[in-house]
Parts: structure tokens; C-alpha cells; sequence
């Protein structure tokens, strides 16, 4: 199993890190046999690893190499508007552009991926997906699993021809559902073999799917301690059996192989019944013993609660069909429309309501995380205590979310992230005054 090379800066100063990444076309074996072509950020898939260290900035110079019109999104980021990817900020064919990040936020598991109009679904099935990872110094002295021991796995389906090309289609039943694929793919491969050694690993799980959701467990029983949702890391490890993650959730987790000897294997399975099935996404090969001095502290983060009585607004958003489109409160996106209007500083309740029966629409917001206030009325489950920047909204179902308007102002979208939904016309935009 690949793990995806970290971009080295090409300048360092006193405050910042200074990257150059090309977009451009490239192939890619991703099964046996034929490689694959691919749209690659530093011409692999998924994209090189942006590794930054919280409080020193990051310049990215990305040029686009494609035929295409590309936007650099960098999902999770707390950014200005004209570094934050607009649908409409395109990077032209042979042309380049600077993003700005600040990296004022919580260490953790991010990912940057395409947002070009239109053309989000297609360009990050092709490959325009990669980790953005934010490490915080302040957070080593937990002894966590760190080094070789700590993996970013990028977790995809895809359809490939007998040629092994990626096939994209989209048609009135992948509009609906989204792309599904049936070939599992890991870190850019299908169904890989990952040798482990006999000791903890933090394995930050990421689902970059278009459309597919995960629900992942071990095949040997054993649990999966999540320790972060999204960007951030929880209050305190959680022990889990399964592990729900919508497309664009991440969590980050640490897996113990020390009671396995040399030989053994465990596989990382998808419970998820949707059809095509993805039963099993990877293989971990337990190849040696290794000594182990990482742990996993009781306590991990502080999280302090928003106030709900402190909310200045409350604002509703509906996810239904309209006229064969997928809409937000009967919308469909239009970037000359603003849609919502919140105010720098104030604190928003958004209540998110799926009136649809099938589909789980998981709702992402760009500029500041949220909290879950509750799922169809009750408590959030522990997992979704921590901070969040994208939640599932079941069939049928409500979930109300409370975040806080900080840092920005600015045109900013928010949308599903089942990437052909998105695509078609599942946004909305909002400007921060
Ligand atoms: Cu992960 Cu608007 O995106
Ligand atoms: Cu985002
Ligand atoms: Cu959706």
C-alpha cells in the first residue's frame, strides 16, 4: 500500500512555508496490469501530502498543467475567501495562483481537493484529492502514535474499464444516488495489502468518495479507537465496533496489532450495504514485532460547548428533489446569488432538515467548524461531540448544528458533499458581512 509522498517546501521563511504543486495529467497503477489514467496534484493519486505545522503559514503555489479550468479548495480550512477555492475562482489551463493558509487552527486531519463549477464530481474522481494534514507541536507531549506509525488512508470506490480507465457517468440514476463505484481503492490502489508491524498505528481514515458512504470495522472484532472527527481530536478516545463515515468525514483512529504474531492479518471492512457492495477496502499484514512506547491518553481535548441561548439567528435549511435537481430550500446553486448573510463575530444555529427518504445528504460548511446540537431531536452520539466540518443528514432526518462566524468575512459556499448532488445543484452561498 502507497502512502502518499509529503511536498517538500521549496522556501521556508521566518513565518511561512512555501510549496509549488502542479496539477497535470498522469497514470497511476491502481490495479494490476494497465495503469490508470489519471488528473493528479503533483501528478499522483490521491495528491502529494501538504504536512504543515499549526502557526506557520503555508503559500501554495498550484499550476494548472490540465486542459481544464481547476479551484483549490482546502476542505476544513479556516481561510480568507479568495484562498478558500470558490467554484468560480478558477485556475486557468497554464496558468497559476497562489493560496494563502494560515494554519491558525486545530492540528488534525484536513484534505484539499477540486471545487471547479460543475466539474467538483468528475475532477476528484480522477484524482484531484490529496491529505492536508496540520500537525500541532503542542499536541506530541499525548505520545499518540507518530512517525511511520501514523497514516493518512484515503478511502475510495471507483469503476474501471477492462483497459483499467476510470469510468464516469453521470445519468439520471448517479444523479440521484451519486457515482458508486465497485472497486475499493486505498491510497490510490485497490484493495491493497498494508504490512504492519505488531503495535499501535493512528490511521487517519478519510472518506474521499464521491458519493459513497462507509460504515468500516475490523474483521477480527477488535475495535477502532477514534480519537478525532473531522479536524479535530475528540475529548477523549472512543471504542468503537463501526465507524459511519459520510463522504468528506474523517476520523482518525488508533489500531492496536500487538496481540497479532507475524503472519497474521486483519482486514479493514465497509459494512456499508449500499449497492455495488465494497466489502473490504485493505488488508493489514502483520510482518514483526516492534516495540511500542505510544499510548492513548484518558483525556485528549477540551471542547467548550457553544450556547445555543447565545445564538443571534436560526436559520433553516431543507434537502429535497426539485424538478430533478437537488436543491437546498428549492435552490439550486447560483454564484451570483447570495443566499445568506451572517455577521463576523455573531453565532448561528442552522437546522438541516432531509425531506427526502433515501438519501443521506452530508451537509459540509467552508470558513469555521460546527457542534451538533442534536439528530432528530436527541443528544448527539459521542462521536459528533467534537468539532465537526461536515455531518450526515439522514433519510428523513434533522440535525441541528451551531457554529460561531469568526476570522473572515466574504462569499463562502456550503453544500452536500456527495460530489454529483453538489455538482447538481445541492449549494447554496453565503457572504460573512
Ligand atoms: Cu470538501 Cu466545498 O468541500
Ligand atoms: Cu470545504
Ligand atoms: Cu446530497
Amino acid at each position: 500500500m502507497p502512502i502518499p509522498a509529503v511536498l517538500a517546501p521549496v522556501r521556508r521563511d521566518a513565518t511561512t512555508d512555501h510549496y509549488e504543486l502542479a496539477c497535470h495529467e498522469a497514470t497511476a497503477q491502481a490495479l494490476p496490469g494497465a495503469r490508470t489514467p489519471i488528473f493528479g496534484y503533483g501528478g499522483v493519486w490521491p495528491g502529494v501530502t501538504l504536512q504543515v505545522t499549526r502557526g506557520r503559514a503555508a503559500h501554495v503555489r498550484v499550476e494548472n498543467r490540465l486542459r481544464e479550468n481547476v479551484s483549490v479548495h482546502n476542505h476544513g480550512h479556516h481561510v480568507a475567501a479568495d484562498s478558500d477555492g470558490h467554484p468560480l475562482a478558477y485556475v486557468r489551463p497554464g496558468q497559476s495562483r497562489v493560496y494563502v493558509y494560515p494554519n491558525r487552527q486545530s492540528g488534525g486531519t484536513y484534505w484539499y481537493h477540486d471545487h471547479a463549477m460543475h466539474q467538483t464530481g468528475p475532477h476528484v474522481y480522477r484524482g484531484l484529492a490529496g491529505f492536508y494534514l496540520i500537525h500541532d507541536p503542542a499536541e506530541d507531549e499525548l505520545g499518540l502514535p507518530s512517525g511511520e506509525f501514523d497514516v493518512p488512508l484515503c478511502l475510495q470506490d471507483r469503476l474501471f474499464d477492462a483497459q483499467n480507465a476510470l469510468l464516469y457517468k453521470v445519468d439520471e440514476g448517479t444523479t440521484f444516488t451519486g457515482l458508486l463505484g465497485n472497486a475499493a481503492c486505498v491510497n490510490g490502489v485497490h484493495c491493497p495489502d498494508f504490512a504492519v508491524a505488531a503495535r499501535k498505528y493512528r490511521l487517519r481514515l478519510l472518506n474521499a468518495a464521491n458519493s459513497r458512504n462507509l460504515r468500516l470495522a475490523l474483521s477480527s472484532g477488535q475495535p477502532l479507537v477514534q480519537i478525532a472527527s473531522d479536524g479535530a481530536l475528540l475529548p477523549a478516545p472512543l471504542s468503537r465496533k463501526a465507524i459511519d463515515l459520510a463522504p468528506a468525514e474523517r476520523a482518525d483512529c488508533v489500531v492496536d496489532f500487538s496481540a497479532l504474531s507475524p503472519g497474521a492479518s486483519v482486514v479493514l471492512r465497509n459494512l456499508d450495504p449500499t449497492w455495488p457492495e465494497v466489502p473490504e477496502l485493505l488488508r493489514f499484514s502483520v510482518r514483526r514485532k516492534a516495540t511500542d512506547a505510544s499510548r492513548v491518553p484518558a483525556r485528549l481535548s477540551t471542547v467548550t460547548r457553544l450556547d445555543p441561548a447565545r445564538a443571534h439567528t436560526t436559520r433553516r435549511i431543507t434537502f429535497q428533489l426539485s424538478d430533478g435537481k437537488w436543491t437546498m430550500n428549492g435552490l439550486r446553486y447560483d454564484p451570483g446569488r447570495i443566499d445568506f448573510r451572517p455577521r463576523l463575530g455573531s453565532t448561528e444555529i442552522w437546522e438541516l432538515h432531509n425531506k427526502e427518504q433515501t438519501q443521506m445528504h452530508p451537509f459540509h460548511h467552508h470558513l469555521v467548524p460546527f457542534q451538533v446540537l442534536d439528530v432528530n431531536g436527541e443528544a448527539p452520539p459521542p462521536d459528533l461531540r467534537g468539532w465537526k466540518d461536515t455531518v450526515a443528514v439522514p433519510p428523513a432526518g434533522r440535525v441541528r448544528i451551531i457554529m460561531r462566524f469568526e476570522g473572515f468575512t466574504g462569499v463562502y459556499v456550503f453544500h452536500c458533499h456527495k460530489l454529483e448532488h453538489e455538482d447538481h445543484a445541492m449549494m447554496l452561498q453565503e457572504e460573512v458581512v
